[in-house]
């Protein structure tokens, strides 16, 4: 695992997004692996200011994010694809039948995955998945578990998870209490994984995924077994390392 320690969310995010805009760059076509929440906005917005100044182009790159809340969609205002949308998809010359969310909106779970599965397979593989890192250790929303899940598939929030989101929502209740994820596997699968982290918040989730046990308990443990991770994290994040 290769390590950047930034000094703050806006050192972070200018690195994360020359790590992006790199792979780009490098492979017009790539698949790019997406995360919503607060850790990408930064990167997000700096890719979408390279593109405007034309320095980036996506007309021929392909994504698919991590993951969707079960029973939100693109009508909804805290769903993961208006998210996307709002962040990046609007501000980029990406080909919107090129982005995929898991539909949240479909109550049929099995049908979901499978379908959700069968379009990353399709695409080929991912050339760079990034990732944020719950306070639990959770990526995407693969939540602490007995064991690594390997596609995707629906799972039901912690309370910790529900109220950490809740920040985007009108009040706690409003949160789903549970979401469609792309698995571990799916994820281990990628050419290479970018996890970003910022704040004291997620200090001890980073330490034990970079030095506690390979363990599903800290579901970004397994990163430890992916041979080309880079973390980049502000010093906050990477406090305890
Ligand atoms: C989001 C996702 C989650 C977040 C994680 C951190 O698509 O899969 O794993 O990356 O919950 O969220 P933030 O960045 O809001 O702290």
């Amino acid at each position: 695992m290769r390590i950047y320690k930034e000094k703050d969310y806006d050192a972070m995010s200018r690195r994360a997004a020359s790590i992006i805009a790199a792979q780009v760059i490098l492979k017009p076509d790539c698949v790019l692996g997406l995360a919503t929440g607060s850790s990408p906005i930064g990167a997000y917005k700096r890719l979408a200011k390279q593109y405007q100044k034309g320095k980036l182009d996506f007309s021929a790159v392909r994504t698919v994010n991590l993951d969707e809340y079960k029973g939100l969609g693109a009508g909804d205002e805290q769903s993961y694809i208006t998210f996307m949308n709002e962040n990046l998809f609007s501000k980029i010359n990406i080909a919107k039948e090129n982005t995929n969310v898991p539909n949240g909106l479909n109550k049929d779970a099995a049908a979901e995955c499978a379908r959700y599965d069968k379009v990353i397979e399709g695409m080929g593989g991912i050339d760079l998945q990034l990732l944020g890192i719950g306070n639990n250790g959770h990526i995407g929303f693969n939540e602490p578990a007995d064991s690594f899940a390997d596609g995707t598939h629906m799972v039901t929030l912690t309370e910790g998870t529900r109220e950490a989101n809740a920040r985007f929502f009108a009040s706690l209740d409003e949160v789903p209490t549970a979401a469609y994820t792309m698995g571990v596997g799916s994820i281990m699968r990628a050419k290479m994984i970018l996890l970003i982290a910022s704040g004291k918040a997620k200090a001890q989730a980073v330490k034990d995924t970079v030095s506690g046990p390979v363990t599903p308990q800290v579901p970004a443990s397994v990163l430890q077994l992916h041979p080309n991770v880079v973390l980049v994290g502000d010093e906050e994040a990477l406090s305890l390392l």
